[in-house]
């Protein structure tokens, strides 16, 4: 049975005590995760060890960071490594979100070479990928999704790409209140599984999960999960909700 993820991306938000009280309220708030569900927290760089230890180990919860270097160590000013973020015990990397497309540049080749020294460093990407407006409203977005992920993913083994974590967002429901009914995040799913099933086959196909993100809250969570391709999702500002997090959680199916 392919993992359900709850990832929260709390992006460039919340002082270090600001994070550690939500971490403390969402203890409070009664949220289970079953054996094959997992809630992963990505947190800015500074916060990634004290963060980690807040959450003390709990079962099936992992840290993730929200970017790293597409380089392996030396005179980068100001980078990342991902063996550093391995060094401290960090799980997964948020990789392409499109933010860091946008305002950083990100090039679905720079990421590939992301994705390769994350997994070189046993840290599992969860690798972003979606259409701005104009391409939904181009009825173009099967083909836009379909050339990130074959650009930077395709040069993977099977046995890379089995248990892989993608992340769906379309920019035009990130951060706006809009959200893909679950109508439209169910067909972008079902599209992204069988890009990789034909390049990889269905047993590696099915291994996926496929996060949505966009507007994911309470309210909706457990109706967008319910999708048969949406494996949980990737949120952002209802991550910064302890009730709310803690509910979207609880909607993982
Ligand atoms: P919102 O949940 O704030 O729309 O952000 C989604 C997102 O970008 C998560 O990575």
């Amino acid at each position: 049975m392919r993992k359900q993820i709850a990832a929260a991306n709390w992006k460039m938000n919340l002082t270090l005590q600001q994070g550690e009280a939500l971490i403390e309220a969402l203890s409070k708030i009664p949220h289970d995760l079953k054996d094959n569900q997992e809630a992963v927290f990505g947190i800015p760089f500074p916060y990634l060890i004290p963060i980690k230890n807040a959450l003390g180990g709990k079962k099936n919860v992992f840290i993730a960071a929200q970017n790293c270097s597409d380089k392996k160590s030396g005179a980068y000013t100001g980078e990342t490594s991902a063996e550093m973020l391995q060094s401290i015990g960090i799980s997964y990397v948020i990789l392409g979100h499109s933010e860091r497309r946008e305002y950083f540049n990100e090039s679905n080749e720079l990421l590939s070479k992301k994705v390769n020294i994350c997994l070189e460093n046993e840290l599992k990407p969860i690798f972003c990928c979606g259409e701005a407006l104009a391409v939904r409203e181009a009825n173009t977005q099967n083909e836009f999704v379909e050339i990130q992920l074959k650009e930077s993913l395709f040069h993977l083994s099977a046995e890379q790409i089995k248990g892989f974590v993608i992340a769906y967002e379309p920019i035009w429901a990130i951060g706006t209140g809009k959200t893909a009914s679950s109508a439209q995040a169910q067909e972008m799913h079902a599209h992204i599984r069988s890009v990789f099933a034909t390049q990889y086959g269905a047993d590696i196909a099915n291994s996926i999960s496929i996060l949505y993100g966009g507007s994911v809250k309470a309210a909706n969570a457990k109706e967008i999960f319910g999708q048969p391709d949406v494996d949980g999702g990737l949120v952002g500002g209802a991550s910064l909700i302890a009730e709310e997090f803690a509910a979207i959680i609880n909607g993982l199916k």
